[in-house]
């Protein structure tokens, strides 16, 4: 045997240091608990408990029947692109060529098309913790430092333009925006978004406003969009980032796109040119078809959402020294429960939010994502994205474990 054949693999440094996703791993492991049978019940999913809406699918049957089986071009189709700006334009007021939008596979290579597009060693990105898990994990990957900016629960875990012009220094190349948000499903305020896209124009960072969960809003919120701001540099500085995952339940098909400065846009396909190439061509042409024509299936499952995060709050509201924040927005609530760390629960001692996120998954079969995955140790969140019995049924068996009922 040779000595290439018989000699370990030795990984890059790169992928060594980078984290694994956290929730992937417990959505993972909750499944496989399942699958021996256990009773679980998993509050750690990122996508819709729905089915794609059935005009997507024969949409798709049609561009298969059509023949669309080759490479689509690398920066997305000119039909799923005219849909986009459609879209965009409906939602937010502005109005951008063709040549001004990627289609990625998935809102997630978008985001990492992006960062990379514009990170070098050194280059500062900044975000708001809680975070979602990949943002530190893809600017790590750039050779980039992420900076996070602390919010609060108390504030409804809302960024505010003083802590992001404080946070802004010579290194900083952009600032990733996440209303509503995951994990904590806060929304931005209009006054603030106004005032984080000034400053972002104003001292040259490049704002990229990751609004995936846009169309998940409840109550009497509202989505505020980063391109209804009205200030002339708009298209200059400012990325919107969306897809159709989790508004129109489609995370399988992986189609996310963003829309931003022609420069950036053509950097971030030269990228995917070199790497993946044209997201898949029938799932272009299912995504045009919700893009332009499923607002209705996105309406009632919006609705469906919009119970169970009131359900989700008040069942969450009902165990005590839990403090449950005011999410308005995306499937996600993101509980305080640092009452109970340093408590001893069912024989096992609570150090933080994974030891609890562990106690409920061994104990009584829940699963929700330790808040330390988002940079906020004292929480764990839980998707509703699950049927009410589920959730009440899952809730329930919280309450009883913890209040030792
Ligand atoms: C905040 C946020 N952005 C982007 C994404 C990526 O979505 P996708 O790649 O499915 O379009 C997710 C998915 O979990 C998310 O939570």
């Amino acid at each position: 045997m040779t000595q290439a054949a018989t000699s370990a693999i030795r990984l890059s440094r790169r992928v060594l240091e980078l984290p694994a996703s956290q929730t992937l791993a417990l959505a993972a492991r909750a499944k496989a608990l399942k699958a021996e049978g256990k009773p679980v019940i998993s509050f750690s999913a990122g996508e819709p408990d729905f089915t794609s809406p059935h005009s997507v699918g024969e949409a798709a049957k049609a561009a298969i029947d059509a023949g669309q089986t080759h490479y689509p071009p690398v920066p997305g189709t000119a039909a799923l692109k005219a849909a986009v700006l459609r879209r965009v334009e409906r939602e937010t007021g502005h109005t951008a060529t063709p040549d001004r939008v990627l289609v990625s596979t998935g809102a997630k290579q978008v985001l990492y098309n992006l960062i990379h597009a514009l990170v070098d060693p050194g280059d500062e990105v900044l975000y708001a913790a809680p975070y979602w898990v990949s943002y530190p994990a893809m600017v790590q990957l750039a050779g980039g430092r992420g900076v996070a900016i602390q919010t609060r629960a108390a504030d409804d875990f809302r960024l505010s333009p003083a802590d992001v012009e404080a946070a802004i220094g010579p290194k900083t190349k952009a600032l990733i925006l996440n209303s509503p948000s995951n994990p904590t499903g806060s929304i931005i305020a209009k006054a603030d978004l106004e005032a984080i896209v000034t400053l972002c124009l104003d001292r040259g960072v490049v704002l990229i406003s990751d609004e995936i969960y846009g169309g998940l809003i409840y109550g009497n919120a509202k989505h505020e969009s980063a391109f209804a701001v009205s200030d002339p540099r708009l298209a200059e500085g400012v990325v919107l980032v969306d897809g159709v995952s989790k508004v129109y339940a489609m995370t399988g098909w992986r189609i996310g796109y963003a829309v931003g400065p022609p420069t950036l846009i053509k950097a971030a396909a030269k990228l995917q040119g070199q790497s993946t190439s044209g997201a898949c061509a029938i799932a272009q042409a299912a995504a045009a078809a919700a893009l332009d024509g499923a607002a209705e299936d996105a309406e009632r499952m919006r609705q469906a959402f919009e119970r169970r995060c009131a359900l989700a709050k008040s069942l969450l509201s009902e165990i005590p020294d839990v403090v449950v924040p005011n999410a308005q927005g995306a499937f996600y609530v993101f509980p305080d429960f640092s009452a109970y760390f340093g408590k001893t629960i069912a024989g096992e001692k609570i150090t933080g939010s994974l030891s609890l996120s562990e106690l409920l998954l061994d104990k009584i079969n829940v699963a929700a994502v330790p808040g330390v995955a988002f940079g906020a140790d004292n929480h764990l969140r839980f998707s509703y994205a699950l049927a009410d019995d589920e959730l009440r049924e899952g809730l329930a068996r919280v309450k009883t474990l913890l209040s030792g009922e």
